[in-house]
């Protein structure tokens, strides 16, 4: 099942005028919130935007890219920092059944808390799970049938020093400064089927045993 919706699935940028249901993106954005994280503090937040004003909004953030205002859903992936302040991090740590020792211990580790270590490391941290949410979502959408495609190149306040842009979107989302938004996920009926065509390195180029270059094969 897994290995279908991967080996199918394919970055759908043209859509059908047919409305994604709003079950579906329920069931899309659950199996985000299933991934993994570190130490599971699930440090994403997603919104829904579904009003052709915003999308359209959303689509000039990227660049104008025409799946994002012509998906019939746009789910926003935010990488929120807020997520490692210690009410909301101790929260999900009762929540698993840790002890106040435990807790204690994981609030104070540099490893395991990086907001011990500074603002640069908790953005990095943050950054590194919402793949993890955003992957498990387009395997989903596949298993349904829903086209999509992840959106990367956008303002955000990594990419872009056109402040006024990043401004509005922010103030439209209602994030605050420690909320980023990392990237978009067009959602929509695909227009024109088309095969997938997989183009992907060689698998000797990524894979080594034991030393890189060694080949596994
Ligand atoms: C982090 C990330 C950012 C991306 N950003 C964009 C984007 O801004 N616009 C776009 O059309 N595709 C974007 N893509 C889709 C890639 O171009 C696409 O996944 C890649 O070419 C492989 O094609 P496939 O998805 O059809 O297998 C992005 C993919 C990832 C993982």
């Amino acid at each position: 099942m897994v290995l279908n919706a991967i080996t199918t699935r394919k970055s759908v940028r043209t859509y059908s005028e047919k409305p994604v249901s709003d079950d579906d993106i329920k069931s899309i954005l659950q199996a985000g919130i299933m991934a993994p994280s570190w130490v599971n503090v699930q440090p994403w937040q997603f919104i829904v935007v579904k009003n052709q004003e915003h999308k359209n909004i959303l689509s000039e953030a990227s660049g104008g890219q025409k799946q994002v205002s012509s998906a019939s859903a746009v789910i926003c992936c935010i990488a929120d920092m807020t997520a490692w302040d210690i009410p909301k991090f101790s929260k999900v740590m009762e929540k698993q059944g840790k002890n106040s020792a435990t807790r204690e211990y994981i609030l104070a580790s540099p490893m395991l808390n990086p907001s011990n270590l500074g603002e640069y490391e908790t953005l990095v941290r943050t950054i590194e799970q919402i793949p993890y949410a955003i992957g498990y979502m387009t395997l989903r959408a596949e298993e349904l049938g829903i086209g999509c495609c992840i959106i990367g190149a956008l303002s955000n306040e990594l990419t872009t020093k056109d402040t006024n842009n990043l401004i509005s979107v922010k103030e439209m989302l209602g994030l605050n400064d420690k909320q980023i938004l990392l990237s978009l996920l067009t959602l929509g009926y695909e227009k024109d089927h088309t095969k997938t065509i997989k183009s992907r390195k060689d698998f000797d180029e990524v894979v080594s045993l034991e030393k890189m270059g060694v080949k596994f094969t």
